[in-house]
Formats: C-alpha cells, sequence, structure tokens
C-alpha cells in the first residue's frame, strides 16, 4: 500500500478535478502528501471539491479553466506554481464525450470532442512543459485515456481519434522530454461503475449487465483503481517508467480481441 508521504511536496494540476476519476485521482493524492489544483469548467464544483479536500487536512486549490482554450490552461498553471511553487504533476483528466453514429456527427460535434480531450492535452502538456522541466523530482505527465482509443470506438469516432491522438501525442513527449527528466505515461481505464459516463452511457441505457460481461474480470472497476495507477506514475515507485500506457481495464480489450 502507498504511505502518506508517497507523494509527499509534490505540487499536482488534474485537469476536470472536479468530479469522477479526477476528483478520486486529486483526493487521493492529497492524502498522499501532494499539493492539488483542481482544474474545471465549473467554477462552483472545483471550488467545493477543493474545500471538501481542504476540510480533510489536504492542500488544495481550484480554478476555472475550459481547456479548450490555451489562455485559460496556461493562467491555471501559473497560478498553480504561483500557489504552490512548483508544479511536478500533470493530470490530463478533462474530457467530453456523446454517442453519436459519424454519419450523424456535426462537424462542430467531432470539433468539440476533440478540442476538449486531445487539444486540451496538448495545451496542458505545452503549458507544464517548462515548471515540469524544473521540477526537482523530475516532471511527470499523465493523460487518461481509454484502449478504444487504440482499437476504435463505433458510436463514439471523436472521442476514440481524441485518444488515439494522445497516445500517440504521449509517446512522442516521453521521448522528446526523456532528457529533460519528464515522464510521460497514459492510462487507460475500462467500465468504471462509479463514474458519471459509465451511468449515462451503460448503466442508464440499460447495458449495464452487458458492459460488465465485456472484461475479463466480468465487473467494473472503481475510480480508486485508476487514483492507484496515477498515484504509481506520479510518484518514485513509477520513476523508470516512461512512455508506457498502464491498462487498468479488467482485461476488457483483450477479451475483445480474443472474441
Ligand atoms: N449527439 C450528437 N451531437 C451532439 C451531442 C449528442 N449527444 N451532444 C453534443 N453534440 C453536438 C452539438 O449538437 C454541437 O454541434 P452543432 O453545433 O453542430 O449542433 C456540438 O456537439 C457541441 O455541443 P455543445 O452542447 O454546444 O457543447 P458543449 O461544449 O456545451 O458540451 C460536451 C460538449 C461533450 C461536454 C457535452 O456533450 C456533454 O456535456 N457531454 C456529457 C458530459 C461528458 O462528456 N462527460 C465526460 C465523461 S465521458
Amino acid at each position: 500500500m502507498f504511505t502518506n508521504e508517497t507523494l509527499q511536496g509534490r505540487v499536482a494540476l488534474i485537469t476536470g478535478g472536479g468530479t469522477g476519476i479526477g476528483l478520486e485521482i486529486a483526493t487521493t493524492y492529497a492524502r498522499l502528501g501532494a499539493s492539488v489544483m483542481l482544474v474545471g469548467r465549473n467554477e462552483e464544483r472545483v471550488q467545493a471539491a477543493a474545500a471538501a479536500i481542504t476540510q480533510e487536512g489536504g492542500k488544495a486549490q481550484a480554478m476555472r479553466a475550459d481547456v479548450r482554450n490555451y489562455d485559460d490552461v496556461k493562467a491555471a498553471v501559473d497560478a498553480t506554481v504561483e500557489k504552490f511553487g512548483a508544479l511536478d504533476i500533470l493530470v490530463n483528466n478533462a474530457a467530453g464525450n456523446f454517442v453519436c453514429p459519424t454519419a450523424e456527427l456535426s462537424p462542430n460535434g467531432w470539433r468539440t470532442v476533440i478540442d476538449i480531450d486531445l487539444n486540451g492535452t496538448f495545451y496542458g502538456c505545452h503549458a507544464a512543459y517548462p515548471h515540469l522541466k524544473t521540477s526537482t523530482f523530475g516532471g511527470s505527465i499523465i493523460s487518461i485515456i481509454t484502449m478504444l482509443g487504440v482499437t476504435g470506438w463505433p458510436g463514439a469516432a471523436h472521442a476514440s481519434a481524441a485518444k488515439g491522438g494522445i497516445l500517440s501525442l504521449s509517446r512522442t513527449l516521453a521521448v522528446e522530454w526523456g532528457g529533460d527528466g519528464i515522464r510521460v505515461n497514459t492510462i487507460s481505464p475500462g467500465p468504471i461503475g462509479d463514474t458519471e459516463g459509465v451511468q449515462r452511457m451503460y448503466i442508464d441505457a440499460g447495458k449495464g449487465d452487458l458492459e460488465a460481461r465485456k472484461t475479463a474480470l466480468g465487473r467494473f472497476g472503481r475510480k480508486a483503481d485508476i487514483a492507484n495507477a496515477a498515484v504509481y506514475l506520479g510518484s518514485d515507485l513509477g520513476s523508470y517508467v516512461t512512455g508506457d500506457n498502464i491498462i487498468v481495464d479488467g482485461g476488457r480489450w483483450l477479451k475483445y480481441v480474443a472474441g
């Protein structure tokens, strides 16, 4: 198990940190000693999330930012460094998605998801780079994707293309920025039962059991499973790991490939 020293002294910025997997990562990081900046489009939500972390003794700040806007992202990075004195870990977690057959998807619908997921991740990496480079721990970038970005995702071509793009971007940056001591990795969650996305796209749609059976383990994961992987990658535990994609999906993609 991790100790409460595992992330001691580190500063992390988490996009989409107000809810779901992003909030779980932020809360876990704070419990393990990190200072966390939560960023999201909904100011009230990120402020409330940061207050809850502070309430339980963690160090947290929050700021409104839309990851589609580079100036917003840069301002959030600058505010993090101003408040906490450094930036050691960037978690690109913010995402947008909806199910829509590609033939019916409008160009603006396509652009919206690419903007949030792929462009937002690039903006985060780009704005954070000068600070990650000077991190005393060695910088760490962690982006949340999905193996559906590798296998293809019928009904969500925009999200699939964006997530595949993030994987490629991350591998590129792992090599470009390895000499700066920055590690760049992705995490591919499978269906995480206690998230809004799985609730809306699977459970509410009456496909909960079917989707759980698609995993090798036959069940949904928990947000904590993803936070644990993010702790590993953000801490010294993963200090020689870069350019990797940690798959935390209960064996879903392998079962998909195995047929
Ligand atoms: N089916 C088809 N098209 C859709 C759609 C859907 N379910 N939802 C949005 N779009 C299209 C819109 O029609 C619009 O295109 P248009 O101008 O050609 O009509 C475009 O996408 C942008 O939609 P808009 O609602 O203006 O964007 P937004 O910035 O307010 O929100 C999302 C974009 C992706 C965040 C929004 O769809 C959303 O709230 N999704 C659910 C929450 C979510 O994604 N959570 C992430 C966990 S997976």
